[in-house]
């Protein structure tokens, strides 16, 4: 399976990335599959937790049905540990180069976090068509996407920080926008309440959306 393909072809059908952060392999697995069970079937554990790297590895091999990347990857070392515990993506708030250089040099899909024009112009002289866009909400939002997208002609952008329900068509009806990140799909209160229908509930809620935004 070419991973980058098949990347692509779930973000068409459902263009939204939830954030995992995980804290034990147990929740996490649990957050992942009730997220497949709502529709969205491509993740992004996040290295934010001493444990993050061990979850990653577990969440991939218990949920072999979703595509698994690892996000808040910040320096070489910590993309050469996700990669080795089998991260099918590589996300990072901002642009590395070893970073970039690590992922493509493994033919991992790589999402290095963008918030300005040279930033991004920087990545596209990396090679990359797809960015983070980081922290969506505060470095502009859509309108920045708009127009950062006149002269980035052929780079797609996933923003992510600040993206909620509430604001998800805004950025899904940008044509240069692949997908949407967030944490708002995994509420840390609903896995401390053990109720991961309502994960499933806000997945299923985020695809309804973007079918709506995309038909
Ligand atoms: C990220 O790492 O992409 C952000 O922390 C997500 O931001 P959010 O919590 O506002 O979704």
């Amino acid at each position: 399976m070419d991973i980058s393909i098949e990347l692509h072809r779930r973000l068409e059908q459902a263009p939204v990335v939830p954030l995992v952060v995980p804290e034990d392999a147990e929740t996490a697995i649990k957050t992942t599959r009730a997220l497949v069970e709502g529709g969205l079937s491509v993740v992004e554990v996040v290295l934010r937790t001493v444990a993050a790297v061990e979850c990653l590895a577990e969440v991939v091999k218990a949920v072999p049905e979703a595509i698994v990347g690892a996000g808040t990857v910040l320096s070489e070392g910590q993309a050469g540990d996700v990669a080795e515990a089998g991260a099918q993506f590589i996300v990072s708030p901002g642009l590395h180069e070893p970073v970039v250089r690590l992922a493509q040099s493994l033919d991992l899909p790589v999402f290095p976090g963008v918030a300005t024009a040279s930033e991004a112009q920087n990545a596209w002289n990396m090679g990359l068509r797809s960015l983070k866009f980081f922290p969506a909400s505060l470095a502009g939002g859509p309108a920045m996407l708009k127009a950062i997208g006149s002269v980035f002609k052929d780079v797609k952008f996933m923003p992510t920080g600040g993206v909620s329900a509430a604001n998800l068509a805004d950025y899904l009806a940008l044509s240069n926008v692949l997908a949407c990140g967030g944490s708002w799909l995994t509420p840390k209160t609903a896995i401390a309440e053990n109720n991961y229908q309502a994960i499933t509930d806000l997945a299923a809620e985020a695809v309804a959306i973007a079918a709506n935004t995309r038909s």
